[in-house]
């Protein structure tokens, strides 16, 4: 247990590996914050459970067509908010919106970053009271326009500044990366804090647990089929070796799961999904997830092409995602490739 906390280690990286003078380091932290404390909030709320009243379903359906629960509404809220003060961002992406978010201009300057987020990924299932989390990710406002073009937002995951997600589970932690490394925070809620508690977290190359929607199979590509009936021959199969299987249907905690323990996790493309173009989306699930799994050393990919190298077409794209033990994931792209 250390005793940095959040703030004192973003204002110590920005110094030491982004070279930033004591003002832009100070400005980051404090953009950074904004989203923390949505995080911290959004904790509370999530923690609350069943006693608000707020896990059940909403008549409307957000922008992808799916049923959204009263707390995806409220956090979303919370998130929009809480980052619309302090200048740093000129606009916001949300699964919960159809269209970007533009901050009103009433400071000086148009923000310098574009905050793309899902406010509470998992939250189908958020009323078994599983692990749920909110993910980010931080571009730069390209053109330094007060009122951003939806393009301005299309930018590949190798733009991002800034990664994390915040797990709202047995504690609340928050796992970020600015490109140097990927750290972990667990909060202390008496002292209203988030603290190091996981530095320099590592994915181990090689794995034997993997996670995937095994009710979905007969729907997947031949190099799918392939990958997960040989991890299901174990010892007597080509692998040589058992593996183990999870799936929470909550990305956050499974790359959690994979960050803290190794393993890897793909929601494939299969036949259902084909028109979609996958399950996940891109923006604010896979890019930022692709980025802090790299910066841990790991490997993400749709199978044909590395995540991050994507050129976005759409705010809400879907895709492919295999990502986790770098090994594995190259496995996966090699089958893809045969
Ligand atoms: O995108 C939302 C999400 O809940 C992910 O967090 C999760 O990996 C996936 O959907 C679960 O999908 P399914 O319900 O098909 O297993």
């Amino acid at each position: 247990m250390t005793s940095i906390s959040l703030n004192q280690f973003i204002i110590e990286e920005q110094l030491q590996f982004h070279h930033a003078t004591d003002e832009a380091a100070d400005e980051f932290a404090l953009l950074l914050n904004n989203i923390v404390m949505a995080c911290k909030k959004i904790s509370v709320e999530v923690n609350k459970g069943a006693l608000t009243g707020t896990m059940g379903n909403l008549q409307s359906e957000n922008v992808q067509g799916e049923v959204q629960k009263e707390l995806d509404v409220i956090t979303n809220e919370i998130f929009l908010e809480y980052n619309m003060h302090g200048g740093y961002f000129a606009g916001m992406v949300s699964e919960e919106l159809d269209e970007p978010y533009i901050i009103p201009e009433l400071q000086r300057e148009a923000g310098r970053y574009l905050l793309l987020f899902d406010p509470l990924d998992g939250s189908s299932n958020v009323n078994i009271n599983i692990s749920v989390g909110s993910i980010f990710s931080i571009v730069r406002n390209p053109q330094g326009l007060a009122t951003p073009h939806f393009q301005d937002f299309l930018q590949p995951g190798t733009q991002q500044v800034c990664a994390g997600y915040a797990l709202y589970g047995s504690s609340t932690m928050l796992v970020l990366t600015t490109g140097n490394g990927v750290n972990g925070f667990t909060l202390d809620r008496e002292v209203g804090e988030f603290f190091l508690t996981h530095p320099n977290m590592r994915i181990p190359e090689d794995t034997q647990e993997f996670a995937i929607n095994m009710s979905n199979q007969r729907f997947w590509e031949p190099p799918m089929q392939r990958y997960i009936a040989e991890c299901l021959q174990g010892k007597d199969g080509p692998r040589g070796k058992d593996f183990n299987m999870r799936w929470i249907a909550s990305m956050a905690t499974e790359v959690h799961r994979i960050l803290v323990r190794g393993g890897i996790f793909t929601y494939p493309i299969d036949s259902k999904l084909k028109q979609k173009g996958g399950r996940l989306r891109l923006m604010y699930e896979a890019n930022p997830m692709s980025f802090i799994v790299e910066q841990a050393g790991g490997a993400s990919s749709t199978g044909h092409e590395r995540i991050m190298a994507i050129q976005p077409h759409a705010l809400h794209q879907r895709v492919p995602v295999i990502l986790g033990a770098k090994n594995e994931v190259e496995r996966l792209v090699a089958y893809h490739q045969n």
